[in-house]
């Protein structure tokens, strides 16, 4: 193989000053998700994580450093753009239609051209993963239980075949008992090769599944490494463990 050094990095940001106005909110972040990763982003309320995907995703433009998707510039392209080359993000807070079928919510997942010629492939690939859905695939996405809700969210962004998912605080909201099967959830997706960046206030959770993970205090990284690692940490099992 004679790729590029970086050729294994589907999602590289680099040097990133984010904020919104006037007001600066990221300071100089850079992070990387390898091909078949499953990395954390993880920190308090407000530290910024959400300000680092909305720019992943298109929502706001960098006001610094770049974003590079399989190693081209990506900073500043509209979400649309970015999901036609491969990003998929899973909001927080589901963002499901409650009203219609989970099948229906899985297909606006396929809205893109190239997804839509894909879509049986699609609902194949995500009713394998969750036959669960399967079995529901006819009721209302809204009377499903939470943790099924994620599935279809997850399953959603998973038919538009990304490249790389991005996912906000999954756990949010959950009883603790969900927030465990959600997080095994992601797992399995991750376990099929698919390279995830998880941003999640749930720091003991985040270093039980990713095989990395990053630290954001303030708008800054302070902290990175394999996740056996960071578990061992003593910042990290005083500042967040509790230990
Ligand atoms: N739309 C916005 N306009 C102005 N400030 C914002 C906006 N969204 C978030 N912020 C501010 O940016 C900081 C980081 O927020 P956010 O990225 O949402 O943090 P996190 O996701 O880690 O909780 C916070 O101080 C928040 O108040
Ligand atoms: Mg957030």
């Amino acid at each position: 193989m004679s790729e590029a050094p970086g050729a294994q990095r589907v999602l590289e940001v680099i040097d990133a000053d984010l904020g919104y106005g006037d007001l600066q909110v990221v300071f100089g972040v850079s992070l990387h998700v390898h091909r078949g990763e499953l990395v954390g982003l993880v920190g308090g309320n407000g530290s910024g994580k959400s300000t680092i995907l909305r720019a992943i995703s298109g929502m706001i433009r960098p006001r610094g450093g770049s974003i590079l998707l399989e190693g081209e510039e990506v900073g500043g392209l509209e979400p649309h753009a970015l999901a036609l080359r491969g990003l998929a993000h899973v909001p927080m807070g589901r963002q499901l239609f409650p009203d219609m079928t989970v099948e229906e919510n899985l297909s606006l997942g396929a809205y893109l051209p190239p997804a839509r010629e894909r879509r049986a492939e699609g609902f194949a690939r995500v009713y394998e993963l969750f036959p669960d859905l399967h079995t529901k695939r006819r009721e209302a996405a809204g009377a499903l239980s939470g943790g099924q809700q994620q599935m279809v969210a997850i399953g959603r962004a998973l038919m538009l075949h990304p490249k790389v998912l991005i996912m906000d605080e999954p756990s949010l909201g959950l009883a603790p008992l969900l927030v465990r099967e959600v997080m095994q959830v992601i797992r399995r997706v991750a376990d099929t090769g698919m390279p995830i960046l998880l941003v999640e206030q749930n720091v003991t959770q985040v270093l039980k599944i990713a095989d990395r993970a990053y630290v954001l205090e303030n708008g800054r990284l302070v902290l990175d490494g394999p996740t056996e690692q960071l578990r061992g940490d003593p910042m990290i099992r005083r500042a967040y463990l509790g230990l």
